[in-house]
């Protein structure tokens, strides 16, 4: 008789469902052919609100060993539980700045998919909307009216990030919402000496009374002050990079920015990689783009597909998780939040 606890969980569809998070595929398979596993999706209770099929990605360690002693062929098999977030070895708060100097090249779509992606995976994630045009804001559904605060209250001293935090539609992940009101502040600051460190200073009381597994950072399509508080708060960067013939070049001054933020402010400061995103793999210079950047970096290898879902899903404010999981634009950001995870657990 096999020992397995499922936990209640699946709404309508638990193949959708744990596609989201188990791979390799063949773990689902042996899931979804578990007689307990059919039982459980039977009979779940869960109602279909995006928070219950978020909490239905959950499967706890235990379960899974559980079930896998009672499977020899997965024996050899890797964990795949790394991926569900609980087994984090660093307790310490990933902060990570999510940047590129130019604009449209999914800075946003990745700051937004990536947090709501670790907040699924169970991760505490915090998102902070440091761009006036405020895209990562709308994108998850906060609109003017539920905040009160924002960061630009943050940055001008007038409000705690605490303060300015506000709930979204996905459990375990809060956003700092951003309005146009931001771009006073960069002017606000000139003449203050702690101009850059501001947003490094409300990172470290926040963290002091908060505990965060990730915080990110969507950043403006600039090297400006507020990209620059983002790099001296940030512990690592992430550079999402379209695969176009001038990404490169951009790339340079990006990183010529990032030795000197290195050089003086945040010694620590990593480079995590580059995430290729709105990847087309019948577009031969693509595949000569990204070929000549692993050349030079680190790049993930989760790749962003050019997905229609990804860019319907802000209009509709949510995540592409919550819009349509299966699509390929939802899978590659939780492929990438489960290279994270893997990475930051090893
Ligand atoms: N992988 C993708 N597939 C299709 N459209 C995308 C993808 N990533 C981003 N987009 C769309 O491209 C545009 C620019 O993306 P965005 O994330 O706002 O870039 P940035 O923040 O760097 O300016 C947006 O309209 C967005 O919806
Ligand atoms: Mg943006």
């Amino acid at each position: 008789m096999r020992t397995i606890t499922l936990p209640k969980v699946l709404a309508l569809d638990p193949i959708a469902r744990f596609r989201c998070f188990v791979d390799p595929p063949r773990f689902v398979d042996s899931l979804i052919a578990h007689p307990d596993l059919r039982f459980a999706a039977r009979d779940s209770q869960c109602p279909t609100s995006s928070d219950n099929v978020l909490r239905g990605l959950r499967i706890t360690k235990k379960s899974a060993t559980n079930f896998f002693k009672h499977d020899s062929s997965w024996s050899a098999r890797p964990d795949p539980l790394e991926v569900s977030g609980s087994m984090s070895a660093s307790k310490a708060c990933h902060v990570v700045a999510v940047v590129n100097q130019k604009g449209g090249v999914g800075k946003t779509t990745t700051a937004v998919n990536l947090a709501a992606s670790l907040a699924a995976a169970e991760k505490r994630t915090l998102l902070i909307d440091i761009d006036p045009q405020g895209n990562a804001t709308s994108g998850l559904g906060i609109r003017k009216g539920a905040f009160g605060k924002t960061i630009y209250d943050v940055m001008i001293g007038q409000a705690t990030l605490a303060e300015a935090s506000v709930a979204t539609e996905v459990r375990n992940l809060t956003l700092v919402p951003a309005t146009q009101d931001l771009v006073a502040a960069e002017i606000e600051l000139v003449d203050a000496t702690d101009r850059a460190v501001r947003l490094r200073d409300a990172i470290s009381a926040y963290l002091s009374k908060n505990k965060n597994d990730y915080i990110l950072f969507d950043c403006p399509p600039s090297l400006g002050l507020l990209t620059l508080n983002a790099l001296v708060a940030a512990s690592e960067v992430i550079v999402p990079l379209q695969c176009e013939y001038y990404a490169l070049e951009g790339l340079t001054h990006l990183m010529a920015t990032i030795d000197r933020v290195r050089a003086g402010l945040n010694p620590t400061i990593d480079v995590r990689g580059v995430v290729l995103t709105m990847f087309d793999p019948r577009n031969n210079l693509a595949h000569q783009v990204a070929s000549e950047v692993r050349g030079h970096f680190h790049v993930f290898d989760s790749i962003i597909p050019r997905n229609i879902r990804l860019s319907e899903a802000p209009s509709h404010g949510k995540p592409a998780l919550l819009y349509d999981v299966q699509s390929k634009g939802a899978q590659g950001y939780l492929s990438l939040a489960r290279e994270l995870i893997t990475q930051d657990a090893s």
